[in-house]
């Protein structure tokens, strides 16, 4: 116990909640004392000298004293690894069949008695001790995987893919950034220091030191002068990446390489490497592991939720006041407290009597009601979710077969085993009950899973039985993909019962793949100007891990913002894919207009904007879902070359067209804005800038600034409701074009993609569209003449 336990076990224990998890937590470590094995004398392994090697499709396997190394490029160029027999699957993270072998890919010997697999977009050299390295296919090197170390308990045979720990040291070119590991909130780019790969809740909030967070990924983005990769290992255990960056020129004018450790408790010692440009790397990683799920357009509007509405007057007060002043909302979330005793699946009918009643009143004026959604089910005999459950044997059990308790909002819990398809499909069945409720999209919390324990990790006992779709095994395998296996089940629910809509569903955590079924969000980020940069962080490194659509609680979870910290909160989570004000039930109001007159009318121009980029949010929603490319990108996305763009945290790129800059300091009324390469405008002044370079904007409280690409055609919503193009003049000599993709409904019907080019001629600036003599939208040209 640590002096942070002890805190929370002082505080804690003087409440009836906090007795029961100090139960909670004596019994989590008695569990574990009973049901794990014990860690005895260990011995180190490493694979030792290559013995031979054998083609196969995609490559082959290259056999060391110790081990096998199986390589195999698949035909989109992803580079599969994996050691002592590991194959691609099972594996949580990937979509769905395993990708085809790459036929041309060939094995061939090496020099030094190593090996290479030659292909067209990558090539792979392994070492004769087991050193892995990626090159591109001229030879410069992207990553070198060293060879790696097992410890297994003694007297066992090294069996192939038994439970031994592992660890793999790593490197990177010198001038290389890490981005990923899921959503960490320090970063986008990852400092030197150690990240660990456990889902967990770090208690009621945090800022951007704390870490881990709720969605952890063992998936790596590398940024570097010889080309951009994506490093993912497919392996839900705990695990820790230590990362370093490296240095030019380092002792003696040589440089010293950026270093990448990842030492994992046990599971396979496989990965994927995936390698090209960023929008070709994601490309590649989303055909791996799924399309992200489209959320219907409605989940592009803005949306406000709360913890602590106490009652249906209240929720309508609150969509009374947006409507009274004629500010626009898309949906209004309802949190745990409109549950009868914090039970999933019902309301409490004295202060929610007429949800059906109100959901369709909202929705007449176009505002959905979005249901939150914890797995823990209370533990009571008589409550039918409870009763149906144990009956068909759904839930967690230890390792002598009784259900696994936990504590949460209900008080005692018990937790679906969502990693078992029967499990999945009987959870499906209760959102029933959520769409009878009127309720248009879930909201999945709580799925790290926690359980409040007066000590220790706050989840369940890692050695707790699960299914694992069949293969049986403990929470250690479990955990981290707990959170994914819900967000399926919800999500495969939805489609079953509403087949003719398309699901929304975000989830706090979740694992690599979780895109398929939906987004995500912050967490419980904290109220501060730390935490408003954090939200931000988040965004950007869960794109960049294929997790496109995602939002922070605007204006912090916690406290009370600032009137000016509220604005610039509200006005960055405008421009990113989810637009959610929330706060906890202890914390101050969040309704735009309860910060005063000049907030509100700063935040009503906030609103009327994200309406009027709709057209151009599902555009990108219907982009990400394609192509893979995240709504919201670093500003080096079209230029990873230039280093001083992958440096710049505080801008980013929302689509090809737009950057924004948000203010994330107090007191800012300027701020330097990093160009990437080319012509850009104010959108606002219509000023011209040029990149690469940097440039001082104004930042008035009224606004943050956003620019433009020259050439770019955006679409947008016309005064009439209706898609217009706004079209930035090319810079002369230039070209450019866009894409508008508009929602055919809420459904599934497929939508077609119009594209738009965009010259100069004469002067004057051109709009064609591909394949059509119309245009067939009224056009408005801006930045023309400059
Ligand atoms: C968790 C969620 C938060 C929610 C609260 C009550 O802290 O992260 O969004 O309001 O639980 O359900």
């Amino acid at each position: 116990m640590d002096a942070r336990d002890l805190l929370r076990l002082t505080r804690t224990v003087a409440t009836a909640r906090g007795l029961r998890s100090l139960r909670t937590a004596l019994r989590r470590r008695r569990a574990d004392a009973a049901g794990l094995p014990k860690r005895g004398p260990e011995r180190a392994r490493v694979p030792g000298a290559a013995r031979g090697a054998e083609p196969e499709p995609g490559g082959g396997v290259v056999r060391f004293a110790r081990s096998s190394l199986r390589v195999r490029v698949a035909a989109g160029g992803a580079v599969f690894c994996g050691w002592d027999g590991a194959l691609p699957e099972p594996s949580y993270a990937l979509a769905g069949p395993v990708p085809e072998a790459d036929e041309r890919a060939v094995l061939e010997p090496d020099k030094d008695g190593g090996w290479r697999v030659v292909s067209e977009r990558v090539l792979v050299v392994v070492g004769r001790h087991g050193t892995v390295e990626v090159r591109t296919p001229g030879g410069v090197l992207l990553r070198r995987d060293l060879p790696p170390r097992w410890w297994e308990a003694e007297g066992r045979e090294a069996q192939e893919g038994s439970g031994a720990r592992w660890t793999q040291r790593s490197q990177v070119p010198a001038d290389a950034r890490f981005f990923g590991l899921g959503g960490r909130a320090a970063g986008p780019r990852l400092r030197n220091g150690a990240y660990r790969l456990w889902n967990t809740d770090p208690g009621g909030t945090f800022e951007p030191g704390d870490d881990p967070l709720y969605i952890t990924m063992p998936v790596q983005l590398v940024v570097a002068d010889a080309g951009t990769h994506l490093s993912f290992c497919d392996n839900s255990h705990d695990g820790r990446v230590t990362l370093q960056e490296g240095e030019e020129g380092a002792g003696s004018g040589h440089d010293r390489p950026g270093r990448c450790e990842l030492r994992m408790e046990g599971g396979p010692l496989r990965s994927w490497v995936v390698v090209g440009t960023p929008a070709r790397v994601l490309h590649g990683w989303a055909a791996l592991t799924g399309a992200a799920a489209l959320p219907p357009s409605w989940a592009l509007g803005y949306q406000h939720a709360r913890w602590g509405f106490g009652s249906e007057r209240e929720v309508r007060r609150v969509v009374a006041g947006y409507r009274e002043r004629g500010l626009p909302l898309s949906a209004v979330h309802l949190d745990i407290d409109h549950h009868r005793g914090h039970r999933v699946f019902t309301v409490d009918q004295e202060r929610f009597p007429d949800l059906p009643g109100m959901a369709a009143g909202f929705r007449e004026e176009g505002v959905r009601l979005v249901s939150i959604v914890d797995p823990a089910v209370k533990a009571e005999p008589g409550f039918p979710v409870y009763d149906s459950g144990a009956r068909a044997g759904v839930f967690v059990t230890d390792a002598r077969g009784r259900e696994v308790r936990g504590e949460v909002w209900p008080g005692a819990s018990v937790y679906p085993d969502f990693t078992d398809p029967a499990v999945r499909s009987w959870w499906g069945g209760w959102y029933a009950e959520r769409l009878a409720q009127g309720f248009a999209g879930v909201w999945h919390d709580m799925n790290e899973p926690v359980s409040f324990t007066a000590f220790g990790d706050p989840t369940l006992p890692l050695s707790a039985r699960h299914a694992l779709e069949g293969r049986g095994g403990d929470h250690r395998e479990a955990h981290n993909v707990y959170g994914l296996a819900m967000a399926r089940a919800g999500y495969e629910g939805l489609c079953a019962l509403r087949p003719r809509e398309r699901p929304f569903l975000f989830s706090r955590s979740g694992w690599a793949g979780m895109q398929r079924y939906g987004g995500t969000w912050s967490g419980d980020v904290a109220t501060g100007w730390p935490g408003l940069r954090a939200s931000l962080a988040l965004v950007l490194g869960l794109g960049l891990c294929g997790v496109p659509y995602s939002g922070p609680d605007v204006g912090g979870f916690t406290g009370s913002p600032s009137p000016e910290l509220f604005l610039r909160w509200f006005q960055l989570g405008a421009y990113l894919p989810l637009f959610r004000t929330h706060a906890a039930n202890f914390a101050g109001r969040r309704e735009p207009w309860e910060f005063g007159p000049e907030v509100l009318a700063h935040a009503g121009a906030v609103l009327r904007e994200r309406e009027r980029l709709l057209p151009y949010f599902v555009t990108l929603a219907h982009l990400a879902r394609r192509t893979g490319a995240p709504y919201v990108r670093p500003v080096w996305w079209r230029s990873p070359e230039d280093r001083a763009l992958r440096d710049c945290e505080d801008a980013f790129l929302l689509g090809d067209s737009l950057l924004v800059a948000p203010v994330l300091e107090r007191g800012t009324d300027r701020r330097a804005v990093r160009l990437p390469r080319g012509r850009w405008y104010d959108t606002v002044t219509g000023e011209a800038y040029e990149g690469p370079g940097q440039v001082l904007l104004d930042a008035p409280l009224s606004r943050i600034p956003v620019l433009a690409r020259a050439g770019s055609v955006l679409p947008v919503a016309g005064a009439d409701g209706r898609v217009e193009l706004e079209v930035w003049a090319p810079a002369p000599g230039r070209t450019g074009g866009g894409v508008l993709i508009p929602d055919a409904g809420d459904g599934w019907e497929p939508a077609e993609a119009e594209r738009f080019t965009t010259r100069l001629r004469d002067g004057e600036v051109v709009v064609e569209r591909e394949g059509s003599p119309d245009v067939g939208h009224r056009v408005r040209v801006r930045g023309a003449g400059r």
